[in-house]
């Protein structure tokens, strides 16, 4: 009796293996899907390739992975009898693809470009990492398996945010950020350019914002509870991007299907344009480009005309520069105890019969109408805005796409009321938290804990909401504030592996998430890590 249990369960365990393995051993990340494996091989080595009529971006994303394959594999291409097919199939949705691969054939659909690279990318994945790099490879098999792969994202917006203020981060090394987030199939990289301690973005009409307002004297030492002073070496001299340098950048997105959202952030985070044109804040100044982290109480002084003229003036510039469909306007930690008695702001307040009701005091209402009149003159140039969740407080613009960063709450809300949202949390989405619980063994970080095992745990929707609520929901979004994070390699470990994980909870239904599978494909992810350089974090990793 025992004897047969013991059969029994041997077998229930094969028979669960099996199922596993087909559903898992794939090793892509995000996982697709659906994947269907079968029995054979297609040889990718030496394969000949075949497309449609594709756009030239399409194009030259298969001819960089061919010729990746020939010099890594060494086998030129059309010598081995087996080729890729790439054909333009508008039944598919706009980020949809399909790999069907048979013994002698891999074929690949898609409607467009984004379904493209995202196809090339779960073909890469599932050869030699030098696919990645193109380096001659000792490996012996460039096999795919024989299989069928129906894959599109869960989320339109699948976003990753960089703080280039607080530390500067140059042209080509934001590039290699975009390829971390195009391996991953991520398709919005949110700029955050400007704060109090650096702007970063050319705007022609007030060069003084880059040539001043990129510079701060000093940084502040350390962590900033701990008060250890100032370094006394000033930030910032020439960290800026050229208007040239980021159409660059955004074409560069483009090719891999990214899209790229400037943030603007007002009225508060504006000590570095204040420093350049103190009469544009309530005090008049003067002020500096801020050397320590946190809010400064210092914001844009709102009740003056010529405050929303320069306002205007950069965003018409920001709305020509970049083409995508929003531009965040920020609205996160803005102080109001100078509009408090600044008479500029009082006399606008009571102009606009603004006054402290039960949920708000009348500055807030004060912090609504910048935003509505910034989303006007936004939506002259096409544009739609985003702001954090502080854009709720008094009353929302009415076309506003709200950034839930304090909690989901602000995204609940925002649907509830009809808006759309993006949840980006802290609590599980903020990778300039530490990852681990020695801090001790850990970079400098500004605290909290968030593993990449929380990431990957994170749901945007609750139980409570409606059909229509959850379509209001276009995605979420990590952040990456770089207040503790001075140099590329840092920036790359803050990433990875938590990029990983966030790929999957943007990309993959919820059934189709599995914490465990998702570490066991993370050794193919870390192979890919190895071979392009990057800096990552090893806790999850065995050894
Ligand atoms: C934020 O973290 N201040 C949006
Ligand atoms: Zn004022």
């Amino acid at each position: 009796m025992k004897q047969i249990f013991t059969i029994l369960s041997l077998a229930l365990v094969l028979m669960s293996c099996s199922k596993e393995v087909t559903r898992t051993d794939i090793g892509i990340i995000p996982q697709p899907a659906s994947v269907e494996i079968y029995e054979g091989t297609f040889n990718a080595a030496g394969a000949a390739f075949e497309a449609d009529a594709l756009c030239e971006t399409v194009l030259n994303a298969i001819s960089t992975f061919e010729n990746n394959l020939v010099a890594a594999s060494g086998a030129a291409s059309g010598t081995s009898g087996s080729k890729f097919v790439f054909k333009a199939d508008q039944s598919l949705g706009e980020e949809e693809y399909t790999i069907e691969v048979s013994a002698k054939k891999a074929v690949v659909k898609a409607s467009g470009l984004n379904g493209f690279v995202y196809a090339l990318e779960s073909i890469k994945q599932l050869l030699p990492a030098e696919i990645y790099t193109g380096t001659p490879s000792a490996a012996t098999c460039w096999c795919l398996p024989c299989l069928k792969i129906q894959d599109e994202p869960r989320f339109g917006y699948r976003g990753m945010h960089l703080d280039v203020s607080r530390h500067f981060f140059d042209a080509n090394e934001v590039k290699k950020y975009i390829d971390i987030m195009a391996i991953h199939k991520l398709n919005v990289l949110h700029w955050h350019l400007t704060d109090d301690q650096g702007w970063r973005l050319e705007i022609k009409k007030y060069p003084q914002l880059t040539e001043h307002g990129a510079i701060r004297k000093q940084t502040i030492i350390g962590h900033g509870r701990d008060r250890k002073g100032y370094d006394n070496t000033p930030y910032g001299e020439g960290f800026y991007y050229t208007q040239d340098q980021v159409k660059e950048i955004i074409d560069y997105a483009a090719a891999k299907g990214i899209e790229i959202i400037p943030e603007i952030d007002l009225p508060g985070h504006m000590l570095a344009a204040l420093a350049c044109f103190p009469e544009l804040g309530c005090t008049g100044g003067p002020y500096d480009v801020w050397g320590r982290w946190g809010i400064a109480d210092d914001v844009l002084c709102v009740g003056k005309e010529e405050t929303m003229k320069f306002l205007e003036d950069v965003l018409a510039e920001v709305a020509d520069l970049f083409p995508s469909e929003y531009v965040h306007i920020g609205g996160d930690e803005c102080p109001k105890v100078r509009w408090e008695t600044c008479p500029h702001c009082q006399a606008k307040i009571a102009e606009l019969g603004f006054k402290d009701d039960d949920k708000h005091k009348a500055e807030h209402y004060l912090q609504s109408y910048v935003t509505n009149r910034m989303e006007q003159f936004l939506s002259t140039k096409g544009k739609k805005i985003i702001g954090w969740d502080e854009i709720l407080e008094g009353e929302i613009a009415p076309n506003a796409t709200v950034m839930s960063w304090r909690g989901v709450e602000g995204g609940l809300e925002a649907v509830r009321m009809g808006h759309d949202a993006i949840m980006v949390p802290y609590t599980h989405l903020y990778l300039d938290y530490y990852q681990s619980k020695d801090k001790e063994n850990e970079p400098l970080a500004i605290g909290g804990y968030v593993p990449v095992e929380l990431v990957y745990s994170f749901e945007p929707f609750t139980e409570d909401m409606t059909d229509e609520e959850k379509s209001h929901i276009l995605g979420i979004q990590a952040n990456l504030w770089t207040e503790y994070i001075p140099t590329d390699a840092q920036l790359e470990y803050m990433l990875l592996p938590r990029l990983s994980a966030l790929s999957e909870i943007q990309w993959c239904e919820p059934e189709n998430k599995d914490y465990e599978r998702f570490l066991g494909n993370m050794e193919s992810m870390r192979k890919i890590y190895d071979i392009l350089g990057y800096n990552y974090a090893k806790h999850i990793f065995s050894k």
